[in-house]
């Protein structure tokens, strides 16, 4: 079964709601008509409730950056799943880079994250990748990336694997102008495929979505998606303009 290419905007910590809305409003208008592609923003939570508005009865799906795994309870400053659900919200990226290096995220708490987003029907998102210094040291980083998506996804079975989907984004390359060259990057999703196929089985790490992300931009886009582990593409800087982001969603026009 072929995999379904999928573009996801991560706009991390940008965009006021008004300008969320413009933002939103111009991909709607921009990428009109595109077919055979899945698309994703991820705004930041203050900016939810005005994309979801914006983007009611378009293709395109609302995720959200990060949640917590309980209901409801004393969790000051925290976002449940029922509130995304809520909100109109069907996707969640988990244990983010960002999320992991300054905010302390822990593989055990992501894998909470994971099955919470499961049972409230959130398609989960787990992000992996490895350090500037894990990739230096050699052989090790492979250990470490697989080591990422087994924490994540434990206690999980094949069953449940459906919604999930994986975005390897090496860290040396997020916001740093340095893509991994597209060779690069296939042998990592070949290698995370093959990780899942270990636990889950050859025909399910078939159907999982592995997206790269790591400065792609429109001129990088069409060579990272001619790999065929690379499903899609988790998109930063250039998720934030339509300018951008249009022709990455357009990438196979
Ligand atoms: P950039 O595209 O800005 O490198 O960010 C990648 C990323 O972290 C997406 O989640």
């Amino acid at each position: 079964m072929p995999r379904t290419p999928f573009l996801a905007g991560n706009w991390k910590m940008y965009t006021t709601p008004e300008e969320a809305r413009d933002l939103a409003r111009a991909l709607r208008d921009g990428v009109a008509g595109v077919e055979g592609v899945d698309v994703l923003v991820c705004p930041p939570f203050t900016s939810l409730a005005a994309v979801a508005e914006e983007l009611a009865g378009t293709p395109i799906a609302l995720g959200a950056q990060n949640m917590y795994y309980e209901d409801q309870g004393a969790f000051t400053g925290e976002v449940s799943p029922l509130m995304l659900v809520a909100l109109g919200v069907s996707y969640v990226l988990v244990g983010h880079s960002e999320r992991r290096q300054y905010f302390g995220e822990r593989a055990e708490t992501l894998n909470r994250k994971v099955k919470a987003a499961l049972a409230h029907d959130l398609k989960p998102i787990l992000c992996v990748g490895e350090k500037l210094e894990e990739r230096e040291a050699g052989a090790s980083w492979k250990e470490v990336v697989r080591g990422q998506v087994r924490a994540g996804l434990e206690g999980l079975g094949a069953e449940d694997l459906g919604p999930v989907a994986i975005a390897y984004e090496p860290i040396w390359a997020i916001g740093t102008g340095k893509t991994a060259t597209p060779q690069a990057a296939q042998d990592a999703h070949a290698m995370i495929r093959e990780a899942l196929a270990e636990t889950f089985g050859a025909a399910t790490a078939e159907k999982t979505r592995i997206l790269y992300g790591g400065s792609v931009k429109p001129d990088n886009v069409r060579e990272l998606m001619a790999e065929p582990d690379i499903d899609g593409a988790l998109v930063g800087g250039a998720s934030l303009k339509a300018e951008t982001f249009v022709p990455i969603i357009r990438f196979q026009e």
